[in-house]
């Protein structure tokens, strides 16, 4: 019997090495452009903001997705290494070869991690889907850090997009060039035998590609940054308006009978101009400790995972557009994030101004529904479905003089 096509394991890559290369690459082309899209996308309504948002938990779940890929890639490299290099390739590509191999690999946990860490430490709004925390030990919401983070994930995505590149530049000089089986032994893994040669030593190439990753992150951590700004904040992130006392009241039907109850600390960034400039007057970004609710009889209830889970959901983020409303009043148009769900809210709402103070009352119905909130409560015979939510705050107007640092 006529010998089987060449599948000699000393040649080709193996089919389980095949498989999670070309679904690495897919991956990494599906990150490069769910990143980039949500980072582009526009939020000057709340649709708009909805869709950002989730772009970038699906860009942030996915790339768990690379991270588990990555570190079983790396368990197979060192327990079951592919095939030797081919013995036509001179020694020195050969080791050039073996080293951006490693620095891929390492990219392959260090792009993802780093977006971990930056979504970890920032108080953004869109959550990763799924099982995974949103935040890590010891690390607190911090904004220094999660800037650090940021610009560190920032490089690491230019690091590997240069190293695929010149990878993948490498594997087609060879294909079409050199006419060579190293493509064809990734992709079918059936080549005809060639004689190889043997593999640098595992440290002289995957400790400069450290180094190489190392020397990356440095320059990252030490360049100069900018004020941060917590991801996705609103405008620039600093109000032209300092809240100098407020209210957030949320009101609920439970067996029929309305309970209401307050956030102790919440956040707002306003930045308004009463004379609106392209139909908008402003924006205000309003960020809400969820567990300093408290609620009647029922605060641990309604803490608890059974409603808004403030152990995996410590911050709700209401980012809008302020625009001119009905009847003299106006509109904050946005996004509210509560319970990891992002959905659109209009909040109408009154303002009178006196001098540089604002006073400011709202108020805004949602469904708790929307938010999936007490889904196991799936009529309203226990919980009503509606929470009416009422604000009001005084602000003044930022003294550009003292404020400003
Ligand atoms: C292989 C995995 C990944 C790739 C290739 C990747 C790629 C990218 C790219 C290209 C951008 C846009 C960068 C820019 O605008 O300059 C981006 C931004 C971002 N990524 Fe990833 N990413 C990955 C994994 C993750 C993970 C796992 C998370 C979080 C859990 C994450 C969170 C973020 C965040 C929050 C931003 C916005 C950063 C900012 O500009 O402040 N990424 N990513
Ligand atoms: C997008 C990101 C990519 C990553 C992270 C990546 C990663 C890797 C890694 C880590 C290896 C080493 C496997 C081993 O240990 O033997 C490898 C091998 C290989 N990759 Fe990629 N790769 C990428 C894209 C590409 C592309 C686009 C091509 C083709 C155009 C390609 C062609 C190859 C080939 C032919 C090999 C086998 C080399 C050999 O047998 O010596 N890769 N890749």
């Amino acid at each position: 019997m006529a010998p089987p096509a060449q599948t000699d394991p000393g040649i080709g890559h193996d089919g389980p090495a095949r498989f999670l290369h070309w679904l690495t690459v897919l991956l990494i082309l599906a990150m490069y452009a769910l990143g980039l899209a949500a980072r582009n996308w526009p939020m000057a309504t709340g649709a708009e903001f909805a869709v950002k948002a989730t772009l970038f938990s699906a860009h942030k779940t996915l790339g768990m997705m690379v991270l588990a890929v990555g570190l079983l890639r790396i368990l197979r490299a060192v327990l079951r290494p592919g095939p030797p290099p081919l013995a036509s390739h001179p020694p020195l590509l050969r080791w050039i070869a073996g080293m951006v191999h490693w620095a891929l690999y390492v990219a392959l946990v260090a792009v993802p991690a780093t977006g971990w860490l930056h979504h970890a430490t920032s108080t953004g709004f869109a959550p990763i889907w799924g099982p995974f925390p949103q935040t890590l030990p010891l690390l607190p919401r911090d904004p220094a850090l999660s800037a650090l983070f940021g610009a560190m994930h920032r490089a690491a995505v230019v690091v590997l997009a240069g190293l695929a590149l010149a990878h993948a530049g490498g594997a087609l000089l060879h294909h079409w060039r050199d006419r060579d089986p190293t493509l064809m032994r990734m992709i079918t893994g059936r080549v005809p035998p060639a004689p190889t040669a043997p593999r640098p030593p595992l440290a002289a190439r995957a400790l400069p590609a450290l180094a190489i990753w190392a020397a990356a992150f440095a320059i990252a951590a030490l360049m100069p940054r900018g004020t941060p700004v917590a991801e996705l904040a609103v405008g620039s992130g600093r109000g032209d308006w300092v809240v100098e006392e407020g209210e957030l009241a949320i009101t609920v039907t439970q067996l029929g009978q309305p309970v209401t109850g307050r956030f102790a600390r919440w956040s707002a960034e306003i930045a308004f101009d009463p004379r609106p400039v392209a139909g908008r007057n402003g924006e205000v970004r309003v960020e809400i400790d969820v567990s300093s609710l408290t609620l009647g009889m029922v605060t641990d209830e309604v803490l608890g995972p059974m409603f808004l889970d403030a152990a995996r959901h410590p911050v709700a983020l209401f980012a809008a557009t302020l625009r001119p409303g009905p009847e003299g009043g106006y509109l904050a148009d946005g996004a509210l994030t509560l319970h990891g769900v992002t959905a659109p809210v209009r909040l109408p709402f009154t303002l009178e101004l006196e001098g540089g103070r604002a006073r400011m009352a709202g108020r805004v119905t949602l469904d708790r529904r929307d938010f999936r909130i007490g889904e196991t409560f799936v009529d309203e015979a226990t919980v009503g479905f509606p929470v009416e939510v009422a604000v009001r705050l005084t602000a003044r107007r930022r003294d550009r003089a003292t404020d400003e640092p």
